[in-house]
């Protein structure tokens, strides 16, 4: 009989260790490495099937539509029967409410370890759905969960949450790595076998500490996180992981009086409608999967009481701010040096591309020297190290973006002029190589 090996996992990020330890070596959290049972996972080796590869049905091709485009979307297209979905993000961020909302279209079962069936019925009248067809089960046991699947097979179920979730069987406690993972595992099983499509609900908190989402990634088929800023109400569902689409999709949401809504003008939600012509903003745009984005970036530059002037970014990576700054002051002699740096992008939309590098110059410029950026001028383009200004990707997507919501001109990296023309700018196309040349450009 091979001799059985102890395996340690960490609850926060998932890395998987020999032996214990009280920090754990990869994300550096005190108490998050737990034993992990391994014979609770025994029986995870099935037999395999073969099958000819002319034979294997075109997955996806039978999607279930929710009645929320924004979530088929994000899903790669609607919902694959037998899929598992996780929902992953931090509490209070609408995670039941989406899955509330979701339930509707399905007649689902809602399994709930952490609401009563009352407090599930007052949301649900609150957000006005028709509550007829969804039928709530508040048990805690994983073997309850699976009969409920391969017995009543219903269109979807949902559980929340995966951490509420444990097997009689396991001895380790309820919410801990090995039962949250076993937990996850058997579902997915009896999912794929029955078709039933699966929902998983999963708390996450902004430092990763509570055991969830992470350790799931590789058992799920698509992991979504809802994102978003809580003092503003919009939420956005971005997929991280997806079997049957593409990732970095995302979809948009409103939390309302009357639950989730969907956001109607998407690609201008980020534009902040009332300070654009005031000094220290410029507007860019961002490829998010199959949507484009209009957001505006907020720069304050103020005399610095500190030896060493400060550079805070929001919704921006720091580093790259940092380097942006010292490219201004070596290649377009700004004297930034004296000078605190903060920027943020408007409505909570955090940036993950450098296509947005020239707007974030612009708008410094533009508030140390207080001129406004044009209305109705957007901006594009990479910054190297030299000073250059280097073509984005995807540029000509971007463009239309700015045509469809009226810009008349546009600063933008000399080599993508032409694919701008191509994507039928109207208007003023300016093209430039460098810092310079851009900030001559503005004003
Ligand atoms: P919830 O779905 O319970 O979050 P999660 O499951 O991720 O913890 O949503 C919680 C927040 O949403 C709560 O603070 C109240 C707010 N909310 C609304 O603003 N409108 C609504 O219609 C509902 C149902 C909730
Ligand atoms: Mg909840």
């Amino acid at each position: 009989m091979p001799r059985q090996k102890t395996e340690y996992i960490c609850a926060s990020c998932g890395a998987v260790f020999s032996k214990w330890h009280g920090r754990c070596p990869e994300c550096s959290q005190w108490n998050t490495v737990e034993l992990h049972a391994p014979d609770a996972e025994k029986d995870k080796k099935s037999a395999g099937s073969m099958i000819s590869l002319a034979d294997v049905s075109p997955e996806g091709a039978e999607r279930l539509m929710t009645g929320m485009s924004e979530f088929n979307i994000v899903c790669g297209g609607g919902i694959v029967p037998g899929s598992v979905i996780l929902i992953g993000g931090e509490p209070g961020i609408g995670k039941s409410t989406l899955a509330l909302q979701i339930s509707e279209y399905f007649d689902a079962v809602y399994v709930s370890g952490e609401e009563s069936p009352f407090q599930i019925k007052q949301r649900a009248e609150r957000i006005g759905i028709k509550t007829g067809g969804i039928r709530i089960f508040t048990g805690t046991d994983v073997e309850d969960v699976i009969s409920i699947i391969d017995r009543d097979r219903p269109r979807l179920i949902v559980i929340d949450s995966i951490q509420t979730i444990s097997s009689k069987e396991i001895s380790a406690p309820p919410g801990s790595v090995t039962q949250i993972r076993e937990s996850a595992h058997r579902i997915s099983v009896s999912a794929k076998k029955s078709g039933v499509p699966v929902m998983l609900i999963g708390h996450i908190t902004k430092d990763g500490t509570i055991a969830g989402p992470k350790l799931l990634e590789h058992i799920v088929d698509t992991v979504l996180y809802f994102e978003g800023n809580f003092s503003k109400e919009y939420r956005i569902l971005r997929a991280f992981k997806n079997r049957y689409g593409s990732v970095n999709e995302i979809g948009l949401f409103a939390m309302t009086e009357k639950g989730l809504a969907e956001v109607k003008d998407k690609n201008r939600i980020f534009l902040n409608p009332f300070v654009s012509s005031s000094p220290g903003n410029a507007i860019s745009s961002a490829v998010e999967g199959t949507r484009t984005i209009l957001f505006e970036v907020q720069s304050l530059v103020s005399y610095t009481s500190f030896p060493n002037p400060r550079r805070m970014a929001d919704g921006f990576d720091l580093n790259r701010l940092i380097l942006i700054a010292a490219v201004l002051e070596k290649h377009a002699a700004l004297k930034l040096n004296t000078f605190d740096v903060f920027i943020n992008v408007s409505g909570g939309f955090q940036i993950n591309e450098t296509s947005a590098d020239l707007a974030v110059a612009m708008s410094i410029f533009s508030s140390l020297k207080n001129v406004p950026v044009p209305d109705g001028l957007g901006l594009l383009g990479e910054i190297s190290l030299s000073g250059e200004i280097r073509p984005v990707s995807m540029c000509g997507r971007r463009v239309k973006e700015f045509i469809h919501s009226g810009f008349g001109k546009i600063i933008i990296p000399s080599g993508d002029v032409d694919e701008a023309a191509a994507a039928g700018f109207g208007g003023e196309i300016i093209g430039v190589k460098n810092i310079n040349e851009a900030i001559n450009k503005l004003v």
